[in-house]
């Protein structure tokens, strides 16, 4: 039988010349970008140490990975911190990782705000112990304010639960007659799956980037050519709010919010409104790059709707092991990517947009 193409490049691969941060005048850089943060057992298990070790050296990557973000002028940015999956771990695992992402949210909550940070939770939060569910609200809460990035922490997030959760959501809407079943449709599943916090739009308002001396608020590509992008794209649908035929047009957002145990995102949705337009946007575009770390070639039930037209990149290295560098090199190779979105040839003007 023929070898499998290797899509991970070569570990030893030299890092390419384009791997600096792409220029923001120049480069597209990606409005939405999702890690899957994978290696944390093996490279502890390299060091004979114990799993949890690997977790506990995989939140230097994380805050390395934030701030580089930021400063990229990445607006979201989805790190997968527990699946629905990972609760068949040994409980000791499960209690050291919800131990660690309480230390990190209450350490870090200070920074992320003064950064202007906003951070969110996205999964269930019905099965989440006091403990990490407390510690994320409070910093939901006290990093609310923040304009210049949205990061989102997927915690006992499984895509598979998020997408029937959304479909019961407008199921029971058409059975209250409040929506009529043709209303059931992809953008309509998507505003359920995607809602954004409330006050945090697609665009940073004037202040906000300049105060935290962020690049987030200069025309990145991605970000500007968002803006103009209210065209026929195939995935606008996914990324514009639209009306449905009985005006719900934010309900789906409120009902998520709902659905997820969210008040804050419930009321998102309720106030912005039937008239929302792709200026006040509810909704969290789709990711634009999806990076995995770890060798492991899957996405393994993560924002399964939502990667629909996003492009993937894949690297052996570990999470504790990447680097500022690792993130600059995805950046660069997805700034070489040609996105068609199911069209026979790219746009000049649509580059690596969403
Ligand atoms: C996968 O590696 C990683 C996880 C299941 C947890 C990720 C958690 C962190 C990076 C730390 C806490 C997160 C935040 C946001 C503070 P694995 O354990 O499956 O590694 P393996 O494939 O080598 O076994």
């Amino acid at each position: 039988m023929a070898a499998t193409p290797d899509i991970l490049p070569p570990d030893t691969a030299p890092a390419p010349m384009s791997a600096a941060l792409p220029e923001p005048a120049t480069a597209p850089v990606p409005r939405h970008v999702a890690i899957i943060m994978d290696g944390n057992g093996r490279w502890a298990a390299a060091r004979g140490l114990p799993r949890w070790a690997g977790h506990h050296a995989g939140i230097a990557s994380v805050r390395r990975t934030v701030e580089e973000a930021r400063k990229a002028g990445v607006r979201y940015l989805t790190l997968y911190a527990f699946s629905t999956e990972n609760w068949k771990r040994p409980s000791v695992e499960i209690s050291a990782l919800w131990e660690l992402l309480c230390r990190f949210l209450v350490c870090e909550r200070a920074e992320l705000k003064a950064k202007g940070i906003r951070l969110v939770g996205i999964g269930r939060r019905d099965r989440l112990p006091l403990g990490p569910r407390t510690a994320l609200e409070l910093t939901e809460r006290l990093t609310a304010g923040g304009q210049d990035m949205l990061l989102r922490l997927a915690i006992d997030y499984g895509s598979q639960w998020a997408i029937a959760a959304a479909a019961q959501t407008l199921a029971r809407q058409a059975l209250a007659g409040k929506i009529a079943v043709e209303d059931i449709t992809e953008a309509a599943l998507a505003r359920q799956l995607q809602p954004a916090p409330a006050g945090f739009g697609p665009h940073p308002p004037a202040s906000a980037g300049a105060a935290n001396g962020s690049r987030a608020n200069e025309a990145v590509g991605g970000e500007a050519s968002y803006a103009a992008a209210g065209d026929a794209a195939a995935n606008d649908a996914n990324v514009v709010p639209m009306r449905s035929a009985a005006g719900q047009s934010n309900g789906g957002a409120a009902a998520a919010g709902e659905e997820n145990g969210d008040a804050e995102l419930a009321a998102a949705g309720a106030a912005a409104g039937p008239e929302t337009s792709a200026e006040d946007a509810t909704t969290v575009p789709p990711p634009d790059l999806l990076i995995r770390t770890g060798g492991e070639v899957r996405l393994s039930n993560f924002l399964l709707w939502e990667c629909a037209y996003t492009e993937l990149w894949f690297t052996r290295e570990l999470w504790p092991e990447f680097e500022r560098e690792s993130f600059a090199t995805a950046l660069a190779e997805f700034a070489r990517r040609q996105r068609r979105f199911g069209a026979a040839e790219e746009a000049p003007d649509r580059r690596a947009e969403g």
